[in-house]
């Protein structure tokens, strides 16, 4: 298929770039650059041994996205492209609202005017709100906990109405748990700007020496040690959810689909396994819980094997030796171009 893959240059979208060249199919990345790097899409090249198109832009320029649609003849989307940082989301919720909603309107407008139909939308667990019952299935009730969840849960109704209205369209929205690893080449890997604030990044900088200690937010939850549990999900099984989405449309349809494993690790797993692999030490100091952190979240996953054909193969060790890897060899993220 060709496909234009909007937020290419990003985390996921560039493990998503590497896993669909692969398996043949052809791109062409639109991105802004406010979060991704041209240099993540030159190693997608190098190591596929394939070209990409490569567009700088924004999705809110309609034209744009006409243009690029029509010339480069794409027959489906895959959506990466959107502001994610919880924390800004709340401080600026206008550039939320604008660059993830309006972004996805002009996208989708793009596409309805060159009768392109199919979509795999970025969607997060975080459209779910605090867990009711877990794992969570994907009927569990929907509601945005901050602004950035309203982004996605704004766009998911958008993509059930468009359904509905018609039926032409094919659209997958899936509901990532937690991404973390890397490429096993240690050549792509997340790129995080400042202080991380996502539990992988900031554990890989401590074994690094970059940072000092981890503080684990909240030691008091109702879980096996006591520490937060989340569902890990290596980025590169989720690359490999999406080339099994982005196949499944050809079948047409619309589906709201969890991308996790199922299992759930808790602070203290993530911290002794990345021990483990590292063969650092990694200090911490338990403090006070992180307001609006849930005790535990993880997914159902058996949707995403119905649908798609797809779970995750990849395990705990193997997601921190990859992201330890990337953390090694790439110490400045893509400003490190020796590696
Ligand atoms: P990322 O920030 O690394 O990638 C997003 C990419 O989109 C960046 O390259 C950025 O430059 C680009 N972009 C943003 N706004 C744009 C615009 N208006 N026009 C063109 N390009 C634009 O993030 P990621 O972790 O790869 O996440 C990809 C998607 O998955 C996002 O929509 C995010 O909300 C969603 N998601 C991520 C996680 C996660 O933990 N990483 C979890 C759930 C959902
Ligand atoms: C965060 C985002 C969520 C996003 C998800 C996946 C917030 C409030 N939520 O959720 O929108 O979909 O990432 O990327 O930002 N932890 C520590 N110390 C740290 C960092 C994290 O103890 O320095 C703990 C947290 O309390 C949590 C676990 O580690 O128990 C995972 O945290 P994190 O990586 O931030 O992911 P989520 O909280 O699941």
């Amino acid at each position: 298929m060709r496909i234009l893959v909007t937020g290419g240059a990003g985390y996921i979208g560039s493990h998503t770039c590497l896993e669909l060249l692969a398996c043949g199919h052809e791109l062409v990345v639109v991105d802004n650059f406010c979060n991704g790097h041209e240099e993540a899409l030159g190693r997608v090249e190098r190591l596929s041994g394939k070209p990409v198109t490569v567009v700088e832009g924004d999705i809110q320029d309609r034209a744009l996205m006409t243009s690029l649609l029509r010339e480069k003849g794409s027959e489906a989307v895959i959506h990466f492209a959107g502001l994610k940082a919880v924390g800004d989301s709340v401080s600026d919720p206008l550039s939320f609202y604008t660059n993830n909603v309006f972004g996805t309107i002009s996208l989708l407008e793009a596409m309805r005017d060159c009768d392109v139909r199919k979509i795999v939308f970025s969607s997060s667990a975080t459209v779910y709100g605090d867990p009711r019952w877990l794992p969570i299935t994907e009927n569990h009730p929907l509601r945005a906990k901050n602004p950035y969840g309203t982004t996605k849960l704004v766009i998911e109704d958008l993509l059930r109405d468009l359904y509905r209205s018609d039926s032409s369209w094919a659209i997958a929205m899936l509901r990532y748990f937690n991404p973390v690893g890397a490429h096993e080449s240690g050549r792509i890997g997340e790129d995080p700007k400042g202080v991380p604030t996502n539990l992988m990044p900031f554990i890989a900088q401590v074994a690094n020496g970059r940072r000092d200690e981890l503080r684990i937010w909240g030691g008091d939850y109702p879980t096996r040690d006591g520490t937060g549990e989340r569902d890990y999900n290596h980025v590169v099984d989720l690359a490999e959810g999406h080339v099994a989405a982005i196949e499944a449309l050809e079948a047409g349809g619309m589906s709201e689909v969890n991308l996790g494993t199922g299992t759930a690790y808790t602070v203290l797993d993530m911290v002794r396994a990345f021990e483990e692999v590292s063969g650092r030490p990694i200090p911490y100091k338990i403090v006070e819980r992180r307001p609006g952190d849930a005790a535990s979240c993880f997914a159902d996953p058996s949707l995403a094997e119905q649908r798609f054909g797809w779970r995750a193969r990849r395990g705990l060790l193997e997601m921190c030796r990859d992201h330890w890897r990337w953390e090694q060899q790439n110490p400045d993220g893509y400003r490190d171009r020796s590696a």
